[in-house]
């Protein structure tokens, strides 16, 4: 049998950077911690805590030490809460959403009606829209552009995982909301890099793994795509692999979404050619 990794998989720049980050400012006594998990995947969590670097889900859980702001970002006010409480931050918004948090707060600056397109539940969605003033409009289909008023002024901004079809098609309908539209496309190319890549390989292997967090929106997305080619398997670590997945096939692909560690990949990508 054939085991085949796609051409693009695993971190992405800004995980892989936000991890470095974290890393650098580990403390032995526990005051480091990431606000959130720093990533959606459960193992490189525990992981990144053995080796100094906690987790908290809010600051009301800091009284003192050091803040690590993870890749997806947070809004202007948690900075504010933290230098308030006298807390180091320390800053690993991946500069992708970085850049779409800024150009949110610049078109509300600027007197747009901002649209953020991404999902509304997303924390890196809910960064942009802190940025925005609490002012933006979050959609994340069609039918929501439709049902919004008319504006003078509208600008648009984009989840930075968010797929790049389905973004062309909603400005495709809010092109009709204003005479004006100030389009900022603030999606990254690793999502849709992946998601190319997974399809490709996917259409030509009998059945595809998926790996990532069970709660990582990236990694499920991915699972979906394959799962229109072939065959699909959404995993999070080599245990949950199946003997019977391995019958009678010829060639099997991997991909990982972009929370997914390179150690996790390899265990799988081992196992499956031990079979
Ligand atoms: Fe950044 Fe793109 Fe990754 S926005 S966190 S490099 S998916």
């Amino acid at each position: 049998m054939e085991v085949i990794l796609a051409d693009y998989l695993g971190f992405c720049y800004g995980v892989k950077r936000a991890i470095t980050i974290a890393r650098e400012n580990a403390s032995a006594d526990g005051t480091a911690c990431t606000l959130g998990p720093i990533i959606h995947n459960p193992q490189m969590v525990e992981r990144l805590s053995d080796e100094g670097v906690g987790s908290v889900n809010s600051l009301d859980e800091m009284e003192k030490g050091t803040v690590i702001i993870r890749s997806h970002g947070v809004g202007p006010q948690i900075y504010a809460d933290a230098e308030k409480r006298g807390l180091t931050v320390v800053d690993a918004t991946c500069p992708h959403v970085k850049k779409a948090q800024l150009s949110a707060k610049s078109l509300v600056d600027e007197g747009y009606s901002v649209v953020i397109i991404g999902e509304k539940e997303h924390p890196e969605v809910r960064s942009i829209f802190e940025w925005s003033n609490a002012e933006a409009k979050i959609i994340e289909t069609v039918e929501e552009a439709d049902a919004l008023p008319n504006c003078a002024k509208l600008g648009i901004v984009c989840q930075t995982t968010f797929s790049g079809a389905k973004f062309r098609e909603i400005v495709t309908h809010l092109l009709e909301k204003s005479r004006e539209v100030k389009i900022l496309r603030t999606i990254c190319t690793a999502t849709d890099q992946r998601q190319a890549a997974a399809m490709e390989l996917a259409a030509k292997v009998d059945r595809m793994l998926v790996i990532g967090g069970k709660n990582s929106a990236n990694t499920s997305r991915l699972a979906q795509l394959c799962a229109t080619k072939c065959v699909t398997y959404h995993i999070e670590t080599a245990a949950e692999l199946q003997d019977e997945w391995f019958d009678k096939i010829e060639k099997i692909g991997i991909t990982a979404g972009a929370s997914t560690p390179d150690w996790i990949i390899k265990e799988v990508y081992k196992k499956c050619q031990n079979r």
